[in-house]
């Protein structure tokens, strides 16, 4: 099977009202891991990088190489899509020549008309690829790439007009950050994503910072049109404690124990792990 663009496998979630989890790689190994959990769960998934972890990993034509020839190598049959995360619009154009299957322009810190404007110009080269694309906004709060957004809510008549240029899926600030929730965090506001799904007439939304949100709130926010959902922090935090417990328990210095292959396992292996409970909590798995 070939890599896909996010629109059937999205489209079709939310028809059937469960939710697409779309992954943010940083490596090879979690490029594998990830692919691994939603095989064994048999979902679709969503493969994606900022632009910060495609330069991290050498460049967008490497991550499109390398995630293609991994589809291939292991044999994978779910549905696979590889989107750029928070691209800026030459980021997005970048993507669309190196082969990815989908892409997000983020205008949302353009002001509207600019943001509108680009969205436009974006939809119409990737779609005449056959490729998705995801618009934004109302910026996601916390700080992704270096960027700190304070995190607006959306404007839901922005949020119809960007939906009317025929984007694919849109993400709307509703309260959603970054990185791990503060402990005074108010919530997702259910109130301005029923305003928004209202507006957008049953466009598919995306929910960003899709780490550590309480599964009730995932839920209620999937029955109101919620059919992508990023998450990077979760996996960089099952990956971090089990690679924490192998050095803490000193096994990088028994017999080969320093070998990468082995000190990088606990970590993917967790992060397999964490995919396969995340796509049966979103209702993906077993959808392939
Ligand atoms: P988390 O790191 O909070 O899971 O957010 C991921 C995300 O929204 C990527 O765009």
């Amino acid at each position: 099977m070939v890599m896909v663009s996010a629109t059937e496998m999205i489209n079709k979630a939310h028809e059937g009202h469960y939710t697409i989890g779309a992954f943010n790689l940083n490596n090879l190994e979690w490029t594998k891991a990830v692919l691994a959990g939603v095989q064994q769960a048999n979902s679709p998934v969503i493969l994606q990088v900022s632009e910060g972890a495609g330069k991290y990993m050498g460049g967008f034509k490497t991550v499109a190489d390398m995630v293609r020839d991994l589809h291939d190598s292991m044999g994978i049959t779910v549905p696979v899509a590889l989107h750029l995360d928070h691209g800026t619009f030459e980021g997005a154009k970048a993507c669309i020549e190196a082969g990815f299957t989908s892409i997000m322009f983020d205008g949302s810190h353009y002001d509207f008309e600019e943001n509108l404007k680009k969205s436009k110009e974006i939809i119409e080269l990737a779609h005449s690829k056959g490729i998705s694309v995801e618009c934004e906004v109302g910026g996601i709060g916390g700080t992704e790439d270096g960027v700190t957004s304070a995190g607006e809510l959306a404007d839901p008549k922005e949020c119809a007009a960007i939906a009317e240029l025929g984007v694919d899926f849109l993400a709307a600030g509703i309260g959603n950050i970054h990185g791990i929730y503060p402990p005074d965090w108010q919530g997702l506001n259910f109130e301005r994503l029923e305003e928004i799904n209202e507006a957008v007439h049953g466009k598919p939304l995306v929910l960003h910072g899709g780490s550590g949100i309480p599964f009730d709130q995932v839920h209620k926010a999937i029955t109101m049109g919620v059919s992508k959902i990023n998450v990077n922090t979760d996996l960089q935090l099952v990956f971090a404690a089990a690679t924490r417990k192998y050095f803490e328990a000193g096994k990088d210095l028994e017999g080969k124990g320093y070998d990468p292959r082995k000190l990088l396992k606990p970590g993917c292996d967790a992060i397999t792990a964490k995919v396969i409970e995340m796509v049966n909590q979103f209702g993906s798995a077993g959808k392939a």
